[in-house]
């Protein structure tokens, strides 16, 4: 038997909500058809973002969302998207499947979804393509209250007041589709555009998102920092307040785009390879980690790994420039490893934004027409929403094993554990195997017989089990009854193939 103890006195970092954060870019039907459906629409929506979508994210729990992409971020000139909506320029989505975009979604439509998800703001701007000036102006229209060319744009574009920008990325991916950049011209870059992002008026500070590696660059992340990195006062840690990391499993190959692999057709070699491959966050999170160690021992600049996800091949007979793709519960075992990896590392990891949203690559929902269902990886975000801004609890899983030969072995079990403010304990795990339930003994080290669980949830299936529109209830929450109390905590049995989440109080 597996035992999980929980270390309830060993309170260690914060969990940052924004863990649990999402991307949307101009890129297929996530912004269009996904999130926005325009003020005409049948399809009911408020100010013209679907309602059954909002709805179920608010429920889901978004903290932060990420906008306006992506490799598009870097070709996106923000004054395209504002003013009178049949008078905004049409240009070609070159990176997504050139098809037209009709800017009708711009800065203030993001702002109006943000205010209805209640979330904190991402705001990715232009580095490769934009000028300075255009990156500085749009930081003046969204957040100076004054009077001021851009404050008064906004005005006549009907938004009196200014909005907040909680994080501003400095450009996307500049190693690639953001300018094929090499580190130490990114890092200049970067110091030299972070300048005119200003803090108007006293506002909440705008954090600001640098360009980190792609993958396992660790060249990248060390060239960047040395660069950018700044210990004298006036700079406070740097230029930066986080560093971001992209990483996306490919189930069928390391690195050939090619040959990505079914998101629904996968043999069981495959599915534990993909895990394998998922794991491999942790390695890239120690290692990294690792460097900005060296520059940054107070782990004052975040790690925002602000895309992650399983990316396959499309479904068959779609735009292979839209990214869409199916999610089945190999999708949730991810999520549900991933973000307890995140969990566990919350003293640097303090983002990350699955990609993307919706309709594209590891989504939490799709759509078709009117039509909404919520994918496994969903009901894993809605679940884990109990860790938002709880307190990490140190946890030991011990004679868990592995499941996967050869070099596909994975740990069978995974698990993070955290207190809320109200000295709630929310433990989650995934049982990675297919084939084999597992019992836990879990054993809290102070008062476990104190504790009674108050919600305990799960999702399970086969690996390739997934929703339809025909379907859409086959991956769904339930109540998970599978555990008993003992003196010390309480035993479980965890299903094969599931994401578990039980919750004590005193
Ligand atoms: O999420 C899809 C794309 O993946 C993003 O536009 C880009 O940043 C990354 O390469």
């Amino acid at each position: 038997m597996a035992k999980l103890v929980i270390n309830n006195e060993n309170k260690k970092s914060t969990i940052a909500p924004e863990i649990y954060g999402h991307f949307s870019e101009h890129l297929g039907r996530c912004i269009y058809e996904g999130l926005y459906v325009g003020e005409n629409s049948d399809i009911p929506n408020v100010n013209g973002m679907r309602t059954d979508v909002v709805e179920a994210l608010k429920e889901m729990k978004v903290p932060v969302l990420r906008w306006p992409g992506g490799c598009f971020a870097d070709e996106y000139h923000w004054m395209d998207g504002i003013g009178p909506k049949e008078k905004r320029k049409k240009m070609i989505n070159t990176h997504w499947g050139g098809v037209v975009e009709d800017n009708s979604f711009g800065t203030h439509e993001f702002f109006e979804l943000c205010r209805q998800l209640g979330c904190k703001t991402y705001v990715n701007a232009n580095l490769g393509s934009g000028t300075v000036r255009e990156m500085s102006e749009w930081v003046e229209y969204m957040t100076f209250n004054g009077v001021s060319p851009m404050a008064d744009l906004r005005k006549e574009n009907g938004h009196e007041e200014p909005w907040v920008v909680d994080y501003l990325g400095v450009g996307n991916e500049n190693w690639g589709c953001g300018g094929n950049m090499r580190p130490q011209h990114y890092a200049d870059e970067f110091r030299r555009y972070q300048t005119y992002v200003r803090n108007y008026n006293g506002n909440k500070p705008i954090a600001k998102i640098c360009c980190g590696p792609n993958v396992d660059d660790y060249h990248w992340t060390k060239e960047v920092l040395n660069t950018c990195f700044d210990h004298t006062p006036e700079h406070f840690h740097g230029f930066m307040d986080g560093l971001s990391l992209h990483y996306y499993t490919l189930p069928e190959t390391e690195d050939d785009w090619n040959v990505k692999g079914s998101a629904t057709d996968f043999t069981e070699e495959v599915f534990y390879q993909t895990l394998k491959r998922s794991y491999f966050m942790e390695e890239l999170i120690n290692n990294h980690g690792a460097i900005m160690d060296q520059y940054d021992p107070e782990k004052k600049i975040g790690l925002m790994i602000d895309e992650w996800g399983i990316w396959t091949d499309v479904e068959p007979g779609t735009n292979p420039g839209f990214l869409y793709q199916q999610n089945t519960m190999r999708d949730a075992l991810v999520a549900g490893m991933n973000l307890n990896i995140f969990n566990k590392h919350s003293d640097r990891v303090k983002m990350a934004c699955i990609a993307q949203m919706i309709n594209v690559l590891q989504s939490v929902m799709l759509t078709e027409g009117e039509k909404m269902i919520k994918t496994p990886t969903y009901y894993v975000f809605k679940m884990y929403r109990h860790h938002q801004g709880a307190t990490l609890l140190g946890s030991d899983l011990l004679n868990g094993g592995t499941v996967g030969s050869g070099k596909n072995e994975v740990p069978k079990i995974f698990e993070s554990v955290s207190e809320d403010a109200d000295g709630v304990i929310t433990i989650t795990l995934t049982n990675n195997s297919l084939e084999s339930s597992e019992d836990v003994d879990v054993q809290l080290t102070k008062d476990g017989g104190a504790y009674n669980v108050c919600e305990a949830v799960y999702v399970t299936g086969k690996m390739a089990d997934h929703n339809t529109f025909d379907n859409p209830e086959v991956v769904k929450e339930l109540e998970f009854k599978d555990y008993s109390k003992t003196s010390e905590g309480l035993k479980i049995t965890l299903p094969a193939c599931s994401v578990v989440s039980i919750r004590l109080k005193k």
